[in-house]
């Protein structure tokens, strides 16, 4: 546990939201914008949803009154989408009268494959009442290419384009590093030609030298993308560099009690992880 702990320290923000907020802090003042998440999936109980959307909301206000660079990323299924249909949309709006009051974005992550249907449509029905919210796209679904081709015609579609990190069927995801890489590239010229604002969320270096070349082939203006990374995550000075290039950069902050499962998460991502705590404890 107490090695896991070491482990949390270096990808999560806390526990609560007073010190997440000091680390979005620090971060602004490196010239990175952030992304706050509270950590956590599958919420069991409508009081436990609400709960939760009350503890996002508070965080708009929060950001709003202490002028940070800061938006927030929710999970459907953490505000209520194994509650019901009902329970969620609720949440959702909520959270979107609190976004526009407080003049601030929302994306929705996007879970499991049985859930991507479901999520779209949330989105969607958010996108009636407030534009400034946005989805995340898993380049590992062969699904994926179609529900980018039904962007087009959403003018002010902004999505994140990740690989996708759940276990995923042969049937309906492309296996295989190599592949998965080849279909990212593949979105994201899709994203650039068709002019759909992108979030580029990976740590794969080959993805970001290849995104680059695509930038400066295509000639793509900074205000058409981001790039954006999980806090704690090394990036061999790539943050810097994207900076210095003046792109914008979005750290991914999640905090909250349930740090021991995304920390778990993170070290099943990249065992070498678990080398560096221990040489940074016999270090100290
Ligand atoms: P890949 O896994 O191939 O890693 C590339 C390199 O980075 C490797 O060398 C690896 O060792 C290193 N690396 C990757 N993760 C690391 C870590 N945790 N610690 C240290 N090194 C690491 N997924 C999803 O399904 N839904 C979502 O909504 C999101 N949201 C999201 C937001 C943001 C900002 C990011 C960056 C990622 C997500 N993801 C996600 C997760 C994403 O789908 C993917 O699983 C991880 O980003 C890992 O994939 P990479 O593209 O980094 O490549």
């Amino acid at each position: 546990m107490s090695f896991v702990r070491a482990i949390a320290g270096r990808y999560v923000a806390g526990e609560t939201p007073e010190e997440a907020l000091v680390v979005v802090k620090e971060l602004n003042k490196k010239g990175f914008s952030a992304t706050l998440d509270i950590l956590g999936e599958h919420t069991k109980t409508a009081e436990a949803a609400v709960a939760i959307t009350d503890q996002y909301a508070g965080l708009y206000e929060e950001i709003k009154k202490q002028g940070l660079d800061c938006n927030l990323s929710i999970k459907p299924t953490h505000i209520g989408l194994d509650i019901g249909e009902n329970c969620v949309s609720e949440n959702l709006m909520k959270l979107l009268k609190k976004a526009a009051k407080t003049d601030n974005f929302l994306r929705i992550d996007m879970e499991d494959s049985t859930l991507t249907d479901q999520t779209i449509e949330l989105w969607n029905h958010c996108q009636m009442d407030y534009l400034k919210v946005g989805i995340v796209f898993q380049a590992y679904l062969y699904r994926t290419e179609n529900d980018l081709k039904n962007l087009i015609k959403n003018s002010g579609a902004n999505f994140r384009l990740c690989k996708g990190i759940y276990q995923e069927s042969p049937d309906i995801a492309i296996q295989g590093r190599r592949k998965i890489n080849s279909n990212f590239l593949k979105l994201l010229r899709f994203a650039f030609e068709y002019k759909i604002y992108v979030g580029i969320a990976t740590h794969d270096l080959e993805i970001l030298g290849n995104s680059y070349a695509m930038i400066a082939e295509l000639n793509i203006p900074s205000n058409m993308f981001e790039f954006q990374v999980l806090y704690g995550v090394p990036m061999s000075g790539w943050l810097e560099k994207h900076l210095e290039n003046g792109y914008k950069v979005r750290i991914y902050v999640p905090y909250g009690k349930d740090w021991y499962e995304y920390s778990m998460r993170r070290l099943k991502e990249n065992p070498n992880i678990a080398g560096y705590i221990l040489k940074d404890l016999f270090r100290r």
